[in-house]
């Protein structure tokens, strides 16, 4: 009886979202909103997390999985959306063996397993009864106004039930409860919907335990920011923008530039080293490491790209599922299609796209190329508007150009097809077979000169 579980609350249509995805589904920085109090329940230490799933549930439980992938997740339906308490009876059955419950709104993405700590901290001064979460804000708003007698709280009222004074109340429900289930289910079932919604609120129970003379705890947040709900686009975008200043700030703190902290977007798992300098508009998303002293220019968007050390990137380039080595100098205007891999010291120039490609130590495509399915050795030149045709139109095939190889300009690769250790291919060459080692290839139509040409034009033309 003694374990602890989480219920988090995400059945709810989120109407106010005037969108055909759920509420839960709308993504904050990179994630999810049900990623949030997920992460924040397992971070508390509870052992089990039941979800109350309804609205849009398939989605909502794959995206769960798939984000969870290696934890006790169960997941309960509520069939119609009648309300929060009604939301929580759904859970029930599944919390019925569980000592203590935490009952967490689904829509809370600055809730963190300390202050879920804390309000488990508040419950146990109960005598475990109940807990609750509050803050004083400054906009109260949609939030649930808490309502205080010499006893502690007394009541939660509903913004749109609530008196002018109420109203005016600061402090409000945060929307995360820590009760013992047998206690508070009894109590649940007794609540009716006689309010201006016409729904079951489980902010009720309150009301209900001090009519019993039971005493309920509160923990106060001690920053009011953490308090941020989601119901609408407008508190999703704020929410958004708070997620993000906040891992800008603990970059900062922790050794790295970044200019125009508000015009950045990087995502909670990403890693950037001391020493580094992050410019405006770029983006860094979901896996992307960065080492230390590198620069990362103007409008950059980084996915999952794993960046070493020392790396130059220029303005305006695009990586995603990428390596860069240490020392690289990309830029600007590149693209990194996934599983490219340039090493270290290699230099990828302006519209320059790579897909699938490795680009060895030290080699260099500095201009207008194509590289895709392509392995390039090290020391490697490739001139501007070098191309692999690696499709047919069915099938992609390879490339492959060796150790100090120079690959003139205006050069098509015709794959599969590769060109040896310290061979030259001359500016203009279709390379339809392979080229041997040390030799030069070459494609050409012999170049010829008519003499006087401009001049019998200009004549047959009268001018
Ligand atoms: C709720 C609280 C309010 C509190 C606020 C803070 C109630 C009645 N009010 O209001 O006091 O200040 O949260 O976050 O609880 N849900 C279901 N099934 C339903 C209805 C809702 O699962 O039938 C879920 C939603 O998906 C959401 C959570 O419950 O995750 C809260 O619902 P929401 O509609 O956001 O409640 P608020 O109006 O914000
Ligand atoms: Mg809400």
């Amino acid at each position: 009886m003694n374990n602890t579980a989480a219920v988090i609350l995400a059945a709810g249509l989120g109407t106010r979202m005037k969108s055909e995805t759920a509420k839960m589904l709308h993504r904050a920085a990179g994630m999810p909103l049900i990623w949030y109090p997920v992460k924040a329940a397992f971070d508390a230490g509870l052992d089990r997390v039941v979800i109350v799933v309804g609205h849009q549930r398939e989605a909502l439980q794959a995206e769960v999985t798939r984000l969870f992938p290696d934890r006790r997740i169960d997941f309960v339906v509520q069939d119609r959306q009648l309300g929060t308490a009604h939301a929580t009876l759904c859970a029930r059955d599944a919390v019925a063996d569980c000592g203590t419950v935490v009952f967490i709104n689904g829509d809370l993405p600055f809730l963190t397993g300390d202050s879920i700590r804390r309000v488990q901290d508040a419950f146990e001064s109960t005598g475990h009864v109940f807990a609750l979460l509050t803050a004083s804000v400054d906009a109260p708003g949609g939030f649930g106004r808490i309502v205080r007698d010499a006893d502690g709280v007394a009541a939660i009222v509903e913004a749109r039930d609530a008196t002018p004074a109420q109203l005016a109340v600061r402090e409000v429900n945060v929307g995360v409860y820590v009760a013992s289930p047998g206690l508070m289910f009894e109590r649940l079932e007794k609540i009716r919907g006689e309010n201006a919604a016409g729904e079951f609120y489980f902010t009720d129970i309150v009301a209900a335990f001090r009519g019993e003379g039971r005493n309920v705890g509160a923990y106060v947040l001690p920053d009011a920011d953490d308090a941020r709900q989601v119901n609408d686009r407008v508190e999703l975008a704020v929410a958004e923008q708070k997620l993000f200043l906040r891992k800008v700030r603990e970059l900062q703190l922790s050794g790295v530039t970044v200019h125009d902290a508000g015009s950045v977007m990087i995502d909670y798992d990403c890693r950037v080293g001391q020493d580094s300098e992050i410019f405006p508009g770029c983006e860094i998303r979901q896996g992307s490491v960065i080492g230390g002293k590198c620069t990362i220019s103007r409008g950059c968007v980084i996915s999952n790209t794993v960046v070493g050390d020392g790396v130059m990137v220029k303005p305006y380039c695009i990586f995603t599922d990428s390596v860069v080595d240490d020392g690289g100098i990309m830029g600007p205007f590149c693209h990194l299609r996934p599983a490219s891999h340039t090493m270290k010291g290699a230099h990828v120039g302006n519209f320059v796209e790579l897909k699938k490609t490795t680009l060895g130590t030290g080699s260099k495509a500095n201009h207008l190329s194509y590289l895709g399915d392509c392995e390039i050795g090290t020391g490697a030149n490739i001139g501007a508007g070098t191309i692999t045709c690696n499709y047919d139109g069915f099938n992609k095939m390879r490339t492959e150009i060796g150790d100090r190889a120079f690959i003139g300009s205006d050069t098509q690769l015709v794959a599969p097809v590769k060109v040896g250790t310290d061979a030259y291919v001359a500016a203009g060459t279709t390379v339809t077979r392979d080229v041997p080692d040390g030799a030069l290839a070459i494609s050409r139509v012999d170049q010829k000169h008519i003499e006087g040409y401009a001049a019998r034009k200009r004549a047959r033309a009268g001018k």
